[in-house]
């Protein structure tokens, strides 16, 4: 087993997400990101950090192994932290909207890939006529089954934990969906090398005249920032990762004859504190305690009179439509 599938199954055994264990390692988190998602080969000094959490925490590492590595359990709760800190003045919905002249999810069959903890699903639950929301952590699909069993709408929301393409032989062999939304999730599934199944998937699930909706990251000053704490640009990796997942989805909907656009749009992270901002920072980074100040210099640029510190996100959203004749 590599190196890197032994990282993942050590956090995964102890149910810590990429944050804290990008902490307690001591590397940066997009190191860490890197380390499990692109199977990059770590330095000497990771290896040994690794070899010393492991003697911390008693994980033999010779015996690590068995449970699969497909299905990406993080420990939910600072992604759910996260994303209730992302687009708080709501201008993501309305300038897509805006963008496209339409509502492609109005009145729809919609299915969602990537729903994550339900971030984007309970921002237009209301305008569609059914969503079924699909990911693969079972710890993010959790908080969406809560949130959903509290209120109205959870009746409307079909929430299943998998792989779409295994999904589409089974569970979802005899649906239809009009609008299928991949809501920052296609960069994951094309970085796992499951982008041509997935695709596919979607292909036997969609109802004659349906859409294809994906949004991603491609830029942002939050980015930037955590590259300035931590001394490189491992970000650009992530940005240009997101770019060529971006192309991918591009490309093969063009040459499958969708009528396709894509453009772009910035939202914005805030964060109620200073506090919090630099928590994350500190973090994400991986840096100690020790580089607080640094931190908190880097950070001051984006306080607002308000005391919010709010980070631009950069974001390519990606339209397609399944019948050229209905754009004329
Ligand atoms: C950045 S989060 C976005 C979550 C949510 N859509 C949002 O906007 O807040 C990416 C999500 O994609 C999910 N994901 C990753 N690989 C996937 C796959 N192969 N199939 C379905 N979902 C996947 C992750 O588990 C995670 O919930």
């Amino acid at each position: 087993m590599e190196f890197c599938d032994k990282i993942k199954l050590a956090r995964k055994k102890l149910r810590l997400s990429q944050h804290a264990f990008a902490k307690e390692l001591g590397i940066a988190y997009v190191t860490l990101n890197r380390l499990e998602n692109e199977r990059f080969h770590p330095s000497y000094d990771t290896q040994k950090r690794f070899e010393e959490f492991c003697a911390r925490h008693n994980i033999n590492i010779l015996e690590l192994g068995g449970a699969s590595v497909n299905q990406v359990d993080l420990g939910s709760s600072d992604y759910n932290e996260w994303s209730s800190y992302y687009d708080k003045s709501n201008n993501e919905i309305r300038s897509i909207i805006e963008s496209l002249k339409e509502t492609p999810w109005l009145n729809k069959r919609v299915l969602e890939v990537g729903c994550g903890t339900g971030r984007f699903t309970e921002k237009i639950i209301s305008q569609v006529s059914t969503l079924t929301a699909v990911d693969i952590d079972s710890g993010h699909l959790d908080i969406l089954k809560k949130k959903a069993a509290s209120s109205e709408w959870g009746s409307k929301c079909k929430i299943i934990l998998g792989e779409l393409y295994d999904l589409a032989e089974n569970e979802l062999s005899d649906e239809k969906f009009d609008c299928v939304l991949f809501t920052w999730s296609w960069r994951f599934i094309y970085q796992q090398g499951k982008a041509d199944r997935v695709y596919k998937a979607v292909k036997k699930l969609l109802a004659p005249s349906a859409s294809i909706l994906s949004t991603m990251t491609i830029g942002g000053q939050w980015e930037d920032a955590i590259d300035r704490i931590v001394g490189t640009r491992e970000s650009d990796r992530e940005i240009n990762m997101n770019r060529a997942a971006n192309q991918y989805l591009i490309d093969i909907l063009k040459k499958d004859g969708f009528c396709n656009t894509d453009f772009i749009q910035t939202n914005y992270f805030e964060f109620p504190s200073m506090d919090v901002a630099q928590r994350l920072a500190l973090e994400m980074s991986g840096v100690g305690d020790e580089r607080k100040e640094k931190v908190m210099q880097i950070l001051s640029g984006n306080i607002g009179g308000d005391g919010k510190v709010r980070f631009s996100d950069v974001i390519q959203c990606i339209y397609a439509k399944s019948d050229k004749r209905e754009d004329g």
